[in-house]
C-alpha cells in the first residue's frame, strides 16, 4: 500500500489501513534533490522561481504567503528559530519594507533582499540566503510539528523487535530525534541497536555531496 501523507500522520495512516504494528519504520526527512533542483518548486535561492516551498502541493500555505502576510516579529521569529540566523530582525525588517512596494513573489526577489540585508557573500562560506530559505521551508511545511508527531506516535506502534530509523539532515531535525530516543531508552521498553549516530563514509559523501550532513538514529522496541 502506498499512501501519500505527512510523517506526522503515521498513526492515522496505520489505523486507516488496519495495521496494528510495524516491523520497521524508516523516516528519510528533509528535502528531495529532485524538488530542490526544480525551479518551479521554489526551494532554492540558486534558481529563480515562484516562492512556493510546499513539499506537498495539496497544502494551502506557500512561502510567498508567509513572506507577504506575517508580521515583522513573526518573520524574525521564524528566521531566527528555524534558520538559526542571528540577523533575523534585520532581514525581517527589509522583507517588510520591500513588500510595501510590491508583493515578494519569487525566490530571486527574496534572495536579493537577504543579500542586501547581510551584505556581500563571503567566498567559501554558505550563501547568506541559506538560513532564511531553510527557515521558511521549515515553517511552510510545519516540519518541526510533523517530526514531533512522528516521534510521539511512531515508536509506540512498533511491533516487539520492530525498529524505527530516522535520517536527519541538520541539527534542528536531529536534536528532537536524539532527545526522543534517549527518553525512550531511559523509560524502558526500547533498546539501542547502534551505539552511536550513523554517518555516511567519506566514500559516500564524495559520490553524493548531499549525504554530507545525513545522520541515522535508530531504536528497537523490546519484546514484552
Ligand atoms: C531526503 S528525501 C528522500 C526521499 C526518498 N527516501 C528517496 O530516497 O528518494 C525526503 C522526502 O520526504 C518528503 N517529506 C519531507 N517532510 C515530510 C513529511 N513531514 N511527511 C512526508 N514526507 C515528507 C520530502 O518531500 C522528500 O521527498
Amino acid at each position: 500500500v502506498l499512501e501519500r501523507a505527512d510523517f506526522g500522520e503515521v498513526a492515522n495512516v496505520m489505523k486507516h489501513h488496519g495495521f496494528d504494528g510495524a516491523d520497521a519504520m524508516l523516516a528519510d526527512l528533509g528535502m528531495s534533490s529532485y524538488a530542490l533542483d526544480d525551479p518551479q518548486r521554489g526551494f532554492s535561492f540558486r534558481l529563480d522561481g515562484p516562492l512556493d516551498m510546499r513539499m506537498d502541493s495539496r497544502n494551502a500555505i506557500r512561502a510567498r504567503d508567509i513572506v507577504n502576510e506575517e508580521s515583522a516579529e513573526e518573520l524574525a521569529r521564524i528566521i531566527y528559530t528555524y534558520g538559526e540566523e542571528r540577523a533575523s530582525r534585520r532581514i525581517a525588517r527589509m522583507i517588510v519594507e520591500a513588500r510595501r512596494r510590491s508583493p515578494i513573489e519569487t525566490t530571486g526577489e527574496l534572495r536579493a533582499i537577504v543579500e542586501r540585508a547581510l551584505g556581500a557573500h563571503r567566498r567559501g562560506g554558505a550563501h547568506p540566503a541559506t538560513r532564511t530559505f531553510q527557515a521558511l521551508r521549515i515553517a511552510v511545511n510545519h516540519e518541526m510539528e510533523s517530526l514531533a508527531a512522528l516521534l510521539r506516535d511512531g515508536p509506540a506502534r512498533l511491533n516487539p523487535g520492530g525498529r524505527m530509523l530516522v535520517i536527519s539532515y541538520h541539527s534542528l531535525e536531529d536534536r528532537p530525534v536524539k532527545e526522543r530516543f534517549r527518553e525512550l531508552l531511559r523509560a524502558g521498553g526500547y533498546a539501542a541497536i547502534a551505539r552511536k549516530v550513523i554517518k555516511p563514509s567519506a566514500a559516500e559523501t564524495s559520490r553524493n555531496s548531499r549525504a554530507r550532513s545525513a545522520k541515522i538514529r535508530c531504536i528497537e522496541r523490546s519484546a514484552p
